[in-house]
């Protein structure tokens, strides 16, 4: 049984002043015509082998994740409650122990609720050519071939091929520029896309291995969970006591039965403004505009005014302009990852 799992518990902060902490970004309508989470759903229902899925969010967006759920009529998915966030290795765990409920030989393909797919028959293709790898007992990952030195994403070095894959190497979560610049240079090295596939069992065995106290906590927070209609609340007070660690560092790095499946879908991270950016269509000027926007003599500008307020340029470039009614965000595009800072100040004052 293939069960996906959607990892829809970040609070998506470089995208603020949009993203906040009541809707962060993944429930957003930022390109196309759903969310972000809504299309990462849509994918899975158009793998013929996926049962329902099992979403894992923060307690405060039950409803928003069982709304967008009912708009896209999904039946039986599961939504597992987080009571406060402690990255994803803790998550994908409670993820696996509910896949294994539902199936003892479960695979499970987790997704980030946050990326844009731009080839979906490409990206079908790779989920089918990683099945059979997974069902050997690899751990999954999909490498998507880099176009420069991101310090925001994992990096996995191809080792030899397996059948259908090739074994990875190794596994650098997010380096430092000098560090990725030198992985660019070999040419050796692909993006690690966030997305993986594995038998559930595998995971806790190597989570088991490689960070036993996140699969303790995560169990006897699984174990003592209450289910009300299609939620699974995780117990606080066991939950609490799991270090805090993405799947990257927890595991990925560690492990020696990881394996890459290269895929080329259009992948692209929607992180910051200047990602949204470049994945999104422009006109001819270079600029993607939203809402009511007018731009005279502007290029490769983002505006986006998300009131019904004007908002107007002349003679500007790369420029991210976010305009929302109690905020409006003016930053140059090359530094829109610093929004993360500008809302950390935010939270720090408040
Ligand atoms: N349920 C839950 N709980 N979900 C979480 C939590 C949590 O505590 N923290 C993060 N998530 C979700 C996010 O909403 C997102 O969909 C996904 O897990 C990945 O988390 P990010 O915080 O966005 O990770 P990242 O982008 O810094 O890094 C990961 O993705 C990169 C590609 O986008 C890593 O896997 C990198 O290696 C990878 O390159
Ligand atoms: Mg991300």
């Amino acid at each position: 049984m293939l069960i996906p799992v959607v990892l829809s518990g970040g609070s998506g902060t470089r995208l603020w002043p949009l993203s906040r902490k009541n809707l962060p970004k993944q429930f957003l309508t930022l390109a196309g015509d759903s969310s972000l989470f809504q299309q990462t759903i849509g994918r899975t229902l158009g793998l013929i082998e996926a049962t329902a899925p099992i979403v894992v969010c923060s307690e405060d967006h039950r409803f928003l994740v069982a709304e967008q759920l009912l708009e896209l009529e999904v039946k039986g998915a599961t939504i597992m409650l987080e009571p406060l966030p402690r990255n994803t290795a803790p998550a994908i765990a409670l993820a696996a122990l509910q896949a294994l409920a539902r199936d003892p030989h479960a695979i499970v393909l987790v997704l980030p609720a946050d990326h844009l797919i731009g080839d979906e028959q490409n990206f079908r293709n790779a989920v089918a050519s990683a099945l059979p790898v997974a069902e050997e007992g690899w751990l999954v990952t999909f490498g998507i071939r880099p176009d420069g030195p991101e310090t925001g994403f994992g990096y996995i070095r191809r080792g030899e091929a397996v059948p259908g894959a090739f074994r990875v190497d190794r596994f650098v979560e997010k380096p430092d520029l000098a560090t990725a610049q030198a992985y660019i240079n070999d040419g050796n090295y692909d993006w690690n896309s966030g997305m993986f596939m594995f038998r559930a069992s595998r995971f806790l065995e190597e989570l088991e291995r490689h960070a036993p106290a996140i699969l303790k906590a995560v169990r006897g927070s699984f174990e003592s969970a209450s289910v009300d209609l299609d939620f699974v609340r995780i117990d606080k007070a066991a939950f609490v006591g799991s270090p805090e660690d993405s799947i990257d560092y927890a595991v990925m790095e560690k492990t020696d039965r990881a394996a890459v499946v290269p895929v080329s879908c259009g992948w692209s991270d929607i992180g910051s403004w200047g990602a949204l950016w470049s994945a999104a269509e422009k006109d001819a000027d270079g600029n993607r505009l939203e809402g009511d926007v007018l731009a005279i003599d502007s290029h490769n500008c983002l505006v986006r005014s998300c009131d019904r307020r004007l908002v107007a340029t002349i003679g500007v470039q790369d420029l991210v302009i976010v305009d929302t009614p109690d905020a409006t965000l003016i930053a140059s595009r090359e530094r829109s990852q610093d929004v993360k800072k500008l809302v950390d100040q935010l939270k720090a004052a408040n």
